[in-house]
């Protein structure tokens, strides 16, 4: 497999890390998660981009693009994951494996946070380990890329 690119998406607010109800969401800042996300990238020898947007057509227009220069998606929709069928019918649209994380339980929380419109068209979801969750589903996301490839190839081990 040539280098594998991750498109990696932050949704509405997330902007805010650090300083929006730290008791939920911690005290890490998006900027620093983008660093972590930015060195597990670099020693696992793959690329990622970070964008983060307030924007419901801003997101599915990146998960657009992501069709013509990423292998997947690693993708907190925050709260578009509970509203918005446009996200989720891009991700579907695209084909691109997408990893669903969340630094919060979401499924301990309001019930309104249990649903979530991305995870039937994810390959996973990860939530409730706080900043770790991206780096959790960084590595999966890479795991899941380079077993498709594999399987792709027909060298898989069972
Ligand atoms: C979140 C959970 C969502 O319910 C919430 O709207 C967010 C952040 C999380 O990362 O825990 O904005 O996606």
């Amino acid at each position: 497999m040539d280098t594998i690119r991750i498109l990696v998406l932050h949704g509405p607010n997330l902007n805010l890390l650090g300083l929006r109800e730290p008791g939920v969401y911690g005290h890490v800042t998006l900027d620093e998660i983008n660093q972590r996300l930015g060195a597990l990238a670099a020693a696992e020898g793959v690329e990622v981009r970070c964008v983060q947007s307030n924007h419901e057509g801003e997101l599915v227009d990146e998960v657009q693009r992501a069709r013509e220069w990423a292998n997947g998606i690693l993708i907190n929709p925050a709260a578009y994951t509970h509203t918005s069928l446009a996200i989720r019918d891009a991700i579907a649209a695209v084909g691109l494996p997408a990893v669903e994380v969340h630094l919060s339980n979401i499924h301990a929380r309001e019930e309104f946070r249990h649903r979530s419109f991305v995870a039937p068209v994810a390959v996973g979801q990860i939530c409730g380990f706080g900043a770790d969750s991206y780096l959790l589903g960084l590595r999966a996301l890479i795991d899941h890329l380079k077993k498709m490839d594999s399987r792709v190839r027909g060298n898989d081990t069972p």
